[in-house]
């Protein structure tokens, strides 16, 4: 038996761990046998030495199996899920997951918070009154085989291990560490029970990967690991530099999903929303080409499939279904202002750092992880880098529940947002697809 100072000690000196000892870490991590001092020293020699890409691909697989993988036999469909590394507007599962139901593919979506600048699924459908995103397996099962769509928050049964690393990491300046991260992402997805698996991997500003030679070492990494493990996968590269579509902030990305399902969404989301539809369908089997897929993916909302299947998953996760036609019903927040332009021009920037902020400053994320959100807050109507505005018209609409986070919020947005005589080149969005 080797204790954890041996495990420690070999990959301090830059060795490659066995499967016996990366199985002991995890195993340490789940049951409480290595101290959190013992854990976050192997964490942090990962950190600086690395792991092979056999040692990542033990690692994720000893992560998904520290606790139960759900057993999805039971839904005849095949099934798919979608994870994004995270972005400023980002609200494409709340929309694309109904899409891809509704074209016969069953998405069992497992979801995070929000955390830090970007914003979190569970939050968004929260914002829906009466909405549970704390689903027992039984009931996430049921209503896969009914309606073929469930996002629900991680079980405390679902690799659990990365629970307690993942803490650790965030307090031990070990998160950025490819491999680390792709045993918390994978472990998490593979646990869900799901066939295969698309990624938007998000490179830019308002990204968690900045660098996009990083973002694609992370891309190609995930993508590597989960295919040796079974689960065919491909990952979209998408800049994240202004912030997806118009509205960022809980209920607002809900009315903006809402709109997307109603065939209205701004041209960046559904872009974004098409690309990676078309990798689920093709991968799961139902499109033999993209052009098939993004076909179906439209008949989905022309004929109001995915509205539909959007209305099921609100009823049968306890929701107020009625927010779909009747969007009033999510909390509002008491002042809407209008941000005016201080000048005429074409905007040339809209930093989605800084929107960000802003939208924290108002209350719309954590700070940190036991913060609750206001689910009313945030930014609604923002241009888009390239529109022509006029002076005093208006740059966005500030929601905000007090005055002093209304002053410091439109300060701060009024930085983010840049207005000057020449268009600027409108940013490409999708980069590369990997794997
Ligand atoms: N998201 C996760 O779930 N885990 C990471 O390590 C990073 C992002």
């Amino acid at each position: 038996m080797r204790f954890p100072q041996h495990i420690i000690a070999k990959k301090r000196d830059g060795e490659v761990l066995s499967r016996e000892e990366i199985g002991a870490f995890v195993r340490g991590a789940t049951d409480g046998s290595w101290a959190d001092y013992q854990l976050s020293a192997l964490l942090m020699a990962i950190y600086l030495r690395g792991m092979t890409p056999e040692e990542t691909a033990l690692y994720t697989e000893a992560m998904m199996n520290s606790g139960v993988v759900a057993d999805l036999r039971s839904v005849k469909l095949p099934k798919a899920d979608k994870h994004s590394t995270g972005g400023v507007g980002d609200k494409v599962s709340l929309h694309l997951a109904p899409m891809v139901a509704a074209c016969g593919v069953a998405v069992p979506m497992i979801s995070g918070r929000g955390l830090g600048h970007t914003g979190g699924t569970l939050d968004k459908l929260e914002s829906i009154p009466g909405f549970r995103v704390n689903l027992s397996m039984a009931e996430y099962r049921a209503e896969l085989e009914h309606i073929g769509l469930s996002l629900i928050g991680q079980t405390a049964e679902l690799a659990p291990a990365d629970k307690k690393l993942y803490a650790l990491r965030d307090v031990t300046a070990t998160v950025e560490c490819i491999p680390l991260i792709c045993g918390s992402i994978l472990a998490k997805k593979l646990a869900e029970g799901i066939d295969v698996l698309v990624l938007d991997v998000k490179f830019g500003r308002g990204a968690f990967m900045k660098d996009k030679a990083k973002a694609r070492e992370l891309a190609q990494a995930l993508v590597s690991v989960a295919t040796a493990m079974g689960k065919p996968t491909r990952a979209v590269m998408t800049a994240m530099e202004q912030p997806l579509g118009r509205n960022v902030g809980n209920a607002l990305e809900v009315i903006e999903s809402i709109e997307c399902l109603r065939g209205r969404g701004p041209a960046d989301t559904m872009e974004v929303t098409y690309a990676l539809g078309e990798q689920i369908l093709v991968l799961a089997g139902v499109a033999q080409t993209a052009a098939e897929a993004r076909a179906a993916l439209e008949g989905s909302i022309s004929l109001g499939a995915a509205l539909e299947k959007l209305r099921a998953m609100i009823t049968a996760q306890g929701g107020d279904a009625r927010v779909v036609d009747e969007p009033e019903r999510l909390p509002q927040a008491k002042f809407k202002v209008a941000l005016a332009a201080p000048r005429s021009g074409f905007v040339q920037d809209v930093d989605a750092m800084g929107v960000a902020l802003a939208a924290l400053r108002l209350g719309a994320g954590r700070v940190k992880a036991a913060d609750g959100v206001d689910h009313a807050v945030g930014f609604s109507d923002l241009v888009k880098v390239g529109e022509r505005v006029a002076a005093g018209g208006p740059l966005c609409v500030i929601h905000a529940n007090d005055e002093a986070g209304l002053a410091a919020a439109r300060e701060m947005i009024a930085r983010a947002i840049v207005v000057g005589d020449v268009a600027g080149a409108t940013p490409q969005l999708i980069d590369e697809v990997i794997g």
